[in-house]
């Protein structure tokens, strides 16, 4: 295990978890909001465990073609090209699927093989059977509370993973983090972290997402910037939340409370 350059600033035992699920080359799933650190988790584990990261943003579109390769011409001749699922298999590398549930069934099913014992994947243009190096972990993403898409992942998907829950930090950590992240000191930060926290408490604003880190960051590198503090939290949280002009006026009243 090597030394992180990149900052991952821990919750709760995930680190411990993911060093174990990698040692016994099982699969991934962590479950949360956006922006709560999901990817950067994997970006450090993979730097922790000293293993390549191959990152897929799924979306409806993804075929199964996208993850395993396809062939394409070039100068009158066809070349096969690993897609990013044969890539990661052939380099022992960690595999990150972002938004899995996005993906269509003919991927989850494409992915089955992979993700359990066989760890094994027959590529049907090339009839080449391929085995996992060592090393080569499916990490994926989903969350469970994103309310456009009423998509799920079968049991039979999900049951193939292990499961880590992720959800905003507490309110102590993530004073950490923005602080690291934005360079904005501590007692700046504290008050946006409170007003964020009052914000997510607040069930009846009917927000799809509610305040992540990543806004509270955004903000906070704002303020860091020299903006004033209202406008940065008006720019950096409220707008990016939502368009409904009762729900900026409700957020602007309760950010005048702590600015
Ligand atoms: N525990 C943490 N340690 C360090 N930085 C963090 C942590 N949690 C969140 N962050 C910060 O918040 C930002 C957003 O986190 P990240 O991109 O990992 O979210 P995500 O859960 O992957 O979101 P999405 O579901 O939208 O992809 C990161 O770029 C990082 O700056
Ligand atoms: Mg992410």
């Amino acid at each position: 295990m090597k030394e992180n350059k990149l900052f991952y600033h821990p919750r709760d035992r995930e680190i411990e978890f993911f060093e174990k699920a990698y040692k016994l080359s099982w699969p991934l799933l962590l479950k949360g909001p956006t922006g709560c650190g999901k990817s950067r988790f994997v970006q450090y584990m993979a730097e922790k465990v000293g293993r390549p990261l191959i990152e897929v943003a799924c979306h409806e579109e993804t075929s199964a073609t996208d993850l395993v390769g396809r062939y394409i011409l070039k100068g009158g001749e066809t070349f096969w090209q690993d897609g990013p699922l044969v890539k990661a298999l052939r380099d022992g590398a960690i595999l990150y699927l972002d938004e899995v549930a996005e993906a269509r069934e003919d991927i989850i099913v494409a992915l089955h093989p992979v993700l359990d014992h066989r760890r094994t994947l027959f590529i049907d243009k090339t009839r080449e059977t391929l085995h996992a190096s060592p090393g080569f972990m499916i990490v994926a993403s989903y969350n469970p509370h994103y309310q456009s898409h009423l998509k799920e992942l079968k049991p039979s998907t999900k049951q193939r993973f292990m499961a880590l829950s992720f959800d905003y930090p507490r309110e102590d950590d993530e004073v950490e983090i923005v602080h690291k992240e934005s360079g904005l000191e501590k007692t700046q930060v504290e008050k946006l972290v409170r007003f964020s926290a009052k914000v997510r408490s607040l069930d009846h604003l009917d927000l799809r997402e509610t305040v992540s880190t990543r806004l509270i960051i955004a903000a906070a590198a704002l303020i860091k910037e020299g903006a004033p503090r209202r406008a940065s939290v008006d720019c950096g949280i409220i707008q990016a939340l939502t368009d409904e002009s009762e729900t900026v006026e409700a957020l602007r009243e309760a950010a005048a409370l702590y600015f």
